[in-house]
């Protein structure tokens, strides 16, 4: 049972919106966008359930905390050190990066829900999934619980089971999509058991991973009914986290309609959904799109540059931090 004074924070609440795009003519099927709010921007989307039993497993084996890895920018991360805070438990993370800066807003965040943060260069961060790795790792946090980067488990895709994503207010949608990156957001889609068994599952590829769909079987657990599933990578662009203005656009597009994405995961998804139903690829007559969240990373995407401040305004609305 997870503590009483944290219900009203692992309750998210559903939310739904019907997309309107001048790209979806009258005959195309409808799009309806299911977005999860928890009072915490950080902890919203996929990431709230994601962490729900992951943490809960923590508190159960009581451990003090947990080590887990993700980018300097990391939605994971930001997740993981406000998630733990909330449950009193401690967070460490092994961050991709030769040298921690202060003034990244996603680690000054974490730095600031008491997240011990620790560098790890590119070639010792591959080998986040190793054995050997993982148990030195655990040899040198022996009260803490190891999570892999973006929460992807068996036990984190578990968590995308427990809402009905085809249930739309219009009716059953016939295919359920996401962005993807890690792979257990769709791995909870495809075993999700509140689902009708036809409705299929589309994961939008935002990462270029030629192991990605082998990662997405391994999180399948063995005794699970699954249902159809495809990954589509046809829209990555020039790769994670690249976007052009096109994109941007778009971006601004949704913003206006108050519909919020970024361009790295759910913006990137969403306009890669818009462009196979403009191709007439798609057969379903409704279509539901999970928003996974993110629109933290929008802090840094501004620190870098790569948008400006008045993108970073419209694309927010009020929920950047
Ligand atoms: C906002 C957002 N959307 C989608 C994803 C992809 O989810 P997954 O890693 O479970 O494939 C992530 C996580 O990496 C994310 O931060």
């Amino acid at each position: 049972m997870l503590h009483s004074s944290m219900v009203q924070f692992w309750q998210p609440q559903l939310s739904w919106q019907r997309l309107q795009h001048p790209t979806l003519g009258r005959q195309q099927p409808e799009i309806w966008i299911c977005q999860l709010e928890t009072g915490s921007n950080a902890v919203s989307g996929n990431k709230i359930l994601k962490l729900r039993y992951t943490l809960e497993l923590a508190l159960q084996q009581k451990k003090a905390g947990v080590f887990t890895f993700g980018g300097a920018f990391s939605n994971h991360l930001a997740a993981v050190a406000e998630a733990c805070q909330r449950l009193g438990l401690t967070s460490t993370a092994y961050v991709r990066t030769d040298k921690l800066d202060s003034n990244n807003p996603t680690l000054a965040y974490c730095a600031k829900r008491g997240m011990t943060l620790i560098a790890l260069d590119r070639s010792s961060y591959r080998q986040r999934n190793d054995t050997d790795f993982l148990a030195q790792l655990q040899q040198r946090h022996p009260q803490l619980m190891a999570v892999p980067e973006g929460g992807s488990s068996l036990v984190g895709a578990a968590g995308i089971g427990d809402i009905n994503f085809a249930n739309t207010p219009a009716g059953t949608a016939g295919l359920v999509c996401c962005a993807t990156a890690s792979g257990g957001t769709l791995a909870g889609l495809i075993t999700n058991p509140l689902m009708p068994v036809d409705t299929k599952v589309l994961g939008l590829s935002v990462v270029k991973d030629s192991s990605l769909p082998q990662r997405i079987m391994q999180l399948l657990p063995a005794q699970c009914s699954t249902r159809q599933w495809q990954l589509n990578g046809d829209f990555i662009g020039a790769g994670y986290a690249r976007f052009d203005t096109e994109l941007l656009n778009f971006c601004r597009d949704m913003a206006q309609q108050q519909v919020f994405v970024e361009p790295v995961y759910t913006g990137k998804a969403l306009y890669a959904l818009v462009q196979l139903v403009a191709q007439q690829k798609l057969s379903a007559r409704r279509i539901s799109f999970f928003h996974t969240g993110g629109l933290q990373g929008l802090q840094g995407l501004h620190y870098r540059k790569l948008i400006t401040a008045a993108d970073l305004a419209l694309l927010s609305g009020s929920k950047a931090d």
